[in-house]
C-alpha cells in the first residue's frame, strides 16, 4: 500500500491528546453554556457551572443530552448560534413524531470533511482514488457526509446515492470506482445485482467498502470480503454527533472503530444507572463535541451498547464494533436477544442468505420472535437441507443466545431489500 501521511494529532501523544481534549472541553462547555439557552438551563438545573470543570473526569458531573432534548426544542432550540450562521440543516427520521434536527456552521461542515477524509485515509484510500457513494443523500448525513470528506482527501467522488441497484452495478462496472461507500446490508442487495446479471463482484474494480450506519458483525465482514474481493472496514457515526466519521477502523487492524477523539470525547456509562464504567466494560456510549459550533453535544446519549478499547493503529482509542443499540435489544422470556446474535448464526449455514429480519409477535402474555431468513438462490425453502438448516439454526439460537425462537424459511426475495438502513426487527406486538 502506497504511504500517506497521517495529521500530527494522529501520532501525538496520549498526554498530548488529553491536554488538547481538556482545552477543546472547557470551551465547548463555556459556549454551549454563553450560547444555547437549552443549556444554560440544565446545566443551571443541575448546579453546575462550566468553571466547574478542571479535568476531564469532572464532565461526569454535567447533565446528559438525549434524544428527546432535541425533540423538545423542535426544529433549532438547542442551537448556540442563530440559524442564520449555519450553512447546513440535517435530520434523522425518527420512527414516531418529529424528527431530530441538527445544524453545522462553515467551519462545522469543514470539521466534519476532516474528519471523513481522515477516516477514508485510514480505509485505505488515497488521493486520486475513485468513490462510489451509495450512502442516500438528503436530510440524512451519510451521503454529504461522505461526499465532503471524499472531495476533502482528493477522491473523484460519483454522488450515486440509495437505489436504483441495476443502475449501481452498471456505473460500478462502467466507471471502475476502488472504493465503494454503502450500508452493509445494501451492499448484499448490490451484490445479488451482480448475481442476477451474471457479473462476479470479484471482477469488479472494488478494492474497499466503507460500510457503517447500522449494525453489522465481523462474520458479515468476513462474508462480504469474501464475496466482493475487497477489504471491509466499519465507519460509525450518528447526525446527533456529527455524522458518519466520528469513528473509523483502521485497515491494517480491522479491529473496530478508531474514535477521531481531538474531536469527539467518548465516554461508556452503565444504562441504567448511567454512571461512568472503565475503558473496557461495556456499557452506553456517549459522546461529547469538542470542535463543534452550530450544534455542541455534551454528554449525548447514543444508546448504541460497546466498550472503550486502548489504540492500536492510532494512540486514540477505539470503541468495539457495535453489536447492538439499546433500541434494537428483544426480550424474549426474559432473555435479552440482539440481531446481531442471530446473524452471527445465520452466516454460519452456508444453506441460508444473509437476509433476514426478526419478528415479535404477542400471545396472550408471551412474547414470541421469529426469524425470517431466506434460503441461498437455488435451495428451496422446501427442501430438505433448508429445513434441516432451519432446525440447526434453531437449535444454536437456543444454546448460545438462550431462547427459543421460530424459524421461518422465505425464497430469494422474501425478505425486503434495504436501500440504506435495514430493518432488522419488526415488532407486530401493538398490531
Ligand atoms: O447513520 C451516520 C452514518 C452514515 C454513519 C453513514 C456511518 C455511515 P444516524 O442516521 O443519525 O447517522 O444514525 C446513527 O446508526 O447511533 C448507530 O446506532 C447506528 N450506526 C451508525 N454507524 C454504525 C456502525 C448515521 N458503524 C445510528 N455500526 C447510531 C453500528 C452504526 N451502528
Amino acid at each position: 500500500m502506497k504511504t500517506f501521511p497521517l495529521e500530527p494529532i494522529e501520532k501525538a501523544s496520549i498526554d498530548e491528546l488529553r491536554g488538547l481534549q481538556l482545552k477543546r472541553m472547557k470551551a465547548t462547555l463555556a459556549h454551549a453554556y454563553a450560547n444555547s439557552p437549552v443549556y444554560r438551563a440544565k446545566f443551571d438545573a443541575a448546579g453546575v457551572h462550566p468553571d466547574d470543570l478542571k479535568t476531564l473526569a469532572d464532565l461526569a458531573k454535567f447533565p446528559f443530552t438525549t434524544k428527546k432534548d432535541l425533540r423538545d426544542s423542535y426544529p433549532f432550540g438547542m442551537f448556540a448560534v442563530t440559524r442564520e450562521k449555519c450553512a447546513r440543516i440535517h435530520a434523522s427520521s425518527g420512527t414516531t413524531g418529529k424528527p431530530t434536527v441538527v445544524g453545522y456552521t462553515l467551519k462545522d461542515i469543514d470539521t466534519w470533511a476532516t474528519v471523513v477524509a481522515r477516516s477514508f485515509r485510514a480505509s485505505g484510500a488515497r488521493p486520486g482514488d475513485l468513490l462510489h457513494n451509495s450512502y442516500g443523500y438528503g436530510l440524512f448525513t451519510g451521503g454529504l457526509g461522505a461526499h465532503y470528506g471524499a472531495e476533502k482527501l482528493g477522491l473523484t467522488v460519483v454522488p450515486f446515492g440509495g437505489g436504483q441497484t441495476e443502475k449501481q452495478v452498471q456505473l460500478i462496472m462502467d466507471f471502475r470506482p476502488d472504493i465503494i461507500t454503502v450500508t452493509p446490508s445494501y451492499m448484499l442487495a448490490i451484490a445479488d445485482e451482480f448475481d442476477r446479471q451474471g457479473i462476479d463482484p470479484r471482477s469488479a474494480s472494488l478494492r474497499i467498502g466503507i460500510f457503517g450506519a447500522e449494525p453489522w458483525t465481523n462474520d458479515m465482514r468476513v462474508a462480504i470480503e469474501q464475496r466482493m474481493g475487497i477489504d471491509a472496514v466499519d465507519i460509525y457515526g450518528l447526525s446527533e454527533v456529527m455524522g458518519p466519521g466520528v469513528a473509523n477502523e483502521c485497515v491494517e487492524t480491522k479491529d473496530g472503530p478508531t474514535i477521531w477523539e481531538d474531536h469527539f470525547y467518548p465516554e461508556i456509562i452503565h444504562p441504567e444507572t448511567g454512571e461512568p464504567v472503565m475503558d473496557g466494560e461495556m456499557g452506553e456510549l456517549v459522546f461529547t463535541s469538542l470542535t463543534k459550533e452550530a450544534l455542541p453535544i455534551i454528554r449525548y446519549r447514543t444508546r448504541d451498547l460497546t466498550r472503550l478499547l486502548p489504540g492500536t493503529a492510532r494512540t486514540m482509542r477505539r470503541m468495539e464494533k457495535i453489536t447492538g443499540r439499546s433500541d434494537d435489544m428483544m426480550i424474549i422470556r426474559g432473555v435479552n436477544v440482539f440481531p446481531s446474535q442471530i446473524e452471527e448464526l445465520i452466516l454460519k449455514r452456508a444453506e441460508l442468505a444473509p437476509h433476514y429480519q426478526c419478528i415479535l409477535t404477542r400471545e396472550g402474555p408471551m412474547d414470541n420472535l421469529r426469524v425470517a431468513v431466506e434460503t441461498r438462490p437455488g435451495i428451496s425453502p422446501d427442501s430438505i437441507e433448508a429445513r434441516a438448516s432451519a432446525k440447526l439454526l434453531q437449535h444454536e439460537i437456543k444454546v448460545y443466545v438462550g431462547s427459543s425462537v421460530e424459524i421461518e424459511l422465505r425464497a430469494e426475495g422474501g425478505v425486503e431489500r434495504s436501500q440504506g438502513k435495514a430493518k432488522r426487527v419488526v415488532d407486530q406486538r401493538k398490531l
